[in-house]
């Protein structure tokens, strides 16, 4: 626990923005006597408090939990979503992990891409994939109270499978890591764990249709496959996913031809 004592000395450089309407820029700041064992928030939250003291505006970053649960956190940390700790949030980052690795000099930025807007800071409006999984991520079906645990029986790869996609907590860092700004597989992810499961297969392509659509419409790139995304996701959500929704995409896009063909041929 040696490495976890101790304080450290940082250079920081913020992005500073007032919205997405003005342009942003990074300041300076020096962190001094930052506790090794403090979490990377805590660390801006001791900044924060100095810049408070000192009558200046604080830095605004978005958190919530701190667990590592919700997905509300989200900082590119020296060019990395989430920073350098694979499968990790930024809450979770802490500051000895940076201390063994020498860094004393961090640059941080907020989400990056047009479906996430610069609210202030490095806090980012993430209402668009609120929107995506308003325009299908549910089921329609009654399913009435909470039926007994063995009533419908799905094989357990199946519940595992579902249950790695289940995972998402949306936070955003796949869009972040993707040079496309692609929100594959965030939808992939949402789409994934219901397509499994026997009660969201019966609305799966609709649902695809949907959920891809409202993607496009907020402005999010592409997947061209760079697997960034797969790297950057603190909950390990697998790419395969993004193959599975493209399937079921295609499969929508024919039946719905298949039935503006068929009303075509009944008038
Ligand atoms: S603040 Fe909830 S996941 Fe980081």
């Amino acid at each position: 626990m040696a490495g976890h004592t101790g304080t450290m000395n940082l250079t920081l450089h913020v992005w500073r923005q007032n919205g997405s309407k003005t342009a942003g820029r990074f300041v300076k700041y020096d962190a001094k006597d930052i506790p090794k064992a403090a979490s990377f928030l805590e660390m801006l939250d001791i900044v924060n408090e100095e810049l408070i003291e000192a009558g200046d505006d604080p830095i605004a970053f978005d958190h919530d939990c701190r667990e590592g649960i919700c997905g509300m956190c989200g900082i590119v940390i020296n060019g990395v979503p989430h920073g350098p700790r694979p499968k990790t949030t930024t809450c979770q980052l802490h500051m000895f992990e940076l201390a063994k690795d020498g860094v004393d000099e961090i640059y941080l930025e907020p989400w990056r891409a047009q479906g996430f807007p610069v609210l202030k800071d490095l806090m980012v409006d993430r209402s668009s994939f609120d929107r995506i999984v308003a325009a299908g991520g549910y089921i329609t079906i009654r399913t009435g109270s909470a039926p007994d645990g063995n009533e419908i029986p799905i094989p357990k790869p199946v519940a595992d499978r579902a249950m790695n996609a289940a995972e998402c907590i949306g936070c955003g860092a796949c869009v972040a890591a993707c040079p496309n700004a692609s929100a594959s597989l965030f939808t992939a992810a949402k789409l994934g764990h219901l397509a499994l499961l026997p009660q969201g297969h019966a609305e799966r392509t609709q649902r695809t249709q949907k959920m891809v659509s409202q993607m496009d419409a907020e402005g999010f790139g592409s997947c061209t496959n760079h697997g960034e995304c797969e790297k950057a996701c603190p909950k390990s959500i697998s790419i395969d996913w993004i193959a599975q929704m493209n399937r079921d995409f295609v499969t929508a896009m024919v039946t719905s031809r298949q039935k503006v063909s068929e009303r075509q041929k009944g008038s």
